[in-house]
């Protein structure tokens, strides 16, 4: 029998500090006139406590989206995170997050295709799940940008925001779901749009500290350029494979980089009516691998998608990537009863009990077999925290 994958659930958070541009107009030679009109955006949140991290920031939205979906974190199969700030290269953000929430029969592994990445994990999710690898899956995409720009270049720091937004796909014999995708890529553009330092190619050392290279480098004019050329290629191809017209999409929910970009693409070239495309990133800017499930929220919140649409998801990003998909909208499932929803919100304390537990247990082990572990205080050191503030994410 064919087997469809539905999205059940849905969640988003977004940090509650805010910055205006005319906040930023104090800090670099900007005006709110010149970010409005040449991107659309008139404020962004951004983390400011230094417990808030990308890893926090998608914990919550995940439990967001498994509330919605009236499930407990032990449903979850498998998590995977899109971000291009993760907390480390490694570990995975995705296993910090699997831990915080205790989603503990859940694989977790991170995705890194920039702002195309939610997309792209939406398709690997997919995947997984009509081949029968996996049932319940959520999809994550989670960006603290804010820790990676450069806050004295105003070629960048007016455009990104912080932000978390996570979807949660299951199996279903039930035709309908994810219909079609289309994923790509163009690496002759690589360096583009790059973090040049930090990983195997550039180490991390005082030269490139001291050059800014662990900060965002961007070409505007050339990405823009790409931007507008694929989002627009890759909707009509995502619409063609799944065997439909453009008149048959009901909402296109873009990545949220900028107010031209959509026109340009979307709307100019493939004559879409603008009222059919969704926009919010006048609020939060651009979140890279968040702003495309921040804004699906949005828009079924809204009510904006109603059961039986088709919406295409599609975005572009650093790599040079592009990706769109192709969702025919389920009907929304009954909310679990009170005293489930009670019961599952035991899962989250138990969940923080037990990874304290295996910590513990741990350490015992290593003291027992003469093994040293690091401290909680080394560990906190290297992560660059306070030694008094609290480690544990903030979920
Ligand atoms: N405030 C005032 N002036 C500014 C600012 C600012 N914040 N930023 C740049 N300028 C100046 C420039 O210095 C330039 O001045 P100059 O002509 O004296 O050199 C002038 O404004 C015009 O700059 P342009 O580059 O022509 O501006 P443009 O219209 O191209 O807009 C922008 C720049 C907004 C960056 C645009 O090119 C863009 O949106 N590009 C796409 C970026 C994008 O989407 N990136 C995200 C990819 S997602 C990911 O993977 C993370």
């Amino acid at each position: 029998m064919a087997r469809y994958s539905r999205i059940v659930g849905w969640g988003m958070y977004v940090p509650p500090r805010v910055i205006t541009n005319d906040d930023l107009a104090q800090i670099v030679e900007t005006s709110d006139e010149w970010i409005r009109t040449r991107t659309g955006i008139r404020e962004r949140h951004i983390v400011d406590k230094p417990t808030e991290s990308t890893a926090t920031l998608a914990a919550r939205a995940a439990r967001a989206a498994l509330e919605k979906a009236g499930l407990p974190p032990t449903a979850l199969d498998m998590i995977i995170l899109a971000t291009s700030s993760p907390e480390h290269l490694f570990p995975a953000t995705a296993c910090i997050v699997q831990d915080a929430i205790g989603a503990v029969n859940a694989g977790a592994y991170d995705l890194s295709a920039a702002c195309s990445g939610f997309v792209y994990a939406l398709v690997m999710a997919h995947g997984l799940i009509v081949s029968g690898q996996a049932d319940t899956v959520m999809v994550i995409g989670a960006e603290t940008l804010s820790r990676l720009v450069d806050w004295s270049d105003r070629n960048t720091c007016v455009l990104f925001g912080d932000g978390a937004g996570a979807v949660i796909l299951q199996g279903s014999e039930q035709p309908g779901g994810l219909l079609s995708s289309v994923l790509g890529s163009d690496g002759s553009g690589a360096y583009l749009l790059s973090l040049p330092a930090g990983g195997s190619r550039l180490p991390a050392s005082l030269e490139t500290v001291r050059n800014g290279d662990h900060y965002i480098k961007m070409d505007g004019k050339a990405v823009f350029r790409f931007a507008t050329r694929v989002m627009a290629e890759a909707t009509r191809q995502v619409v063609e494979k799944a065997g439909l017209t453009l008149d048959d999409i009901d909402l296109i929910v873009p990545h949220q980089a900028n107010i031209r970009i959509i026109e340009t693409s979307v709307v100019k070239q493939l004559k879409f009516p603008k009222e059919k495309v969704f926009i919010n990133l006048d609020r939060y800017g651009n979140t890279s691998t968040a702003s495309i499930p921040i804004a699906l929220v949005e828009a079924v919140e809204q009510g904006r998608i109603q059961p039986g649409d088709h919406i295409v998801l599609v975005g572009f990003g650093a790599g040079l990537t592009w990706a769109a998909a192709l969702v025919e909208w389920g009907p929304e499932l009954p909310p679990p009863s009170r005293w489930r929803q009670f019961l599952y919100g035991l899962f989250y304390p138990l969940g923080r009990i037990r990874s304290a537990f295996r910590r513990i247990r741990r350490r015992f082990f290593a003291y027992w077999f003469g093994t040293r572990e690091r401290s909680e205080e080394e560990w906190r050191r290297l992560r660059g925290e306070k030694s008094t503030s609290s480690s544990e994410p903030d979920t």
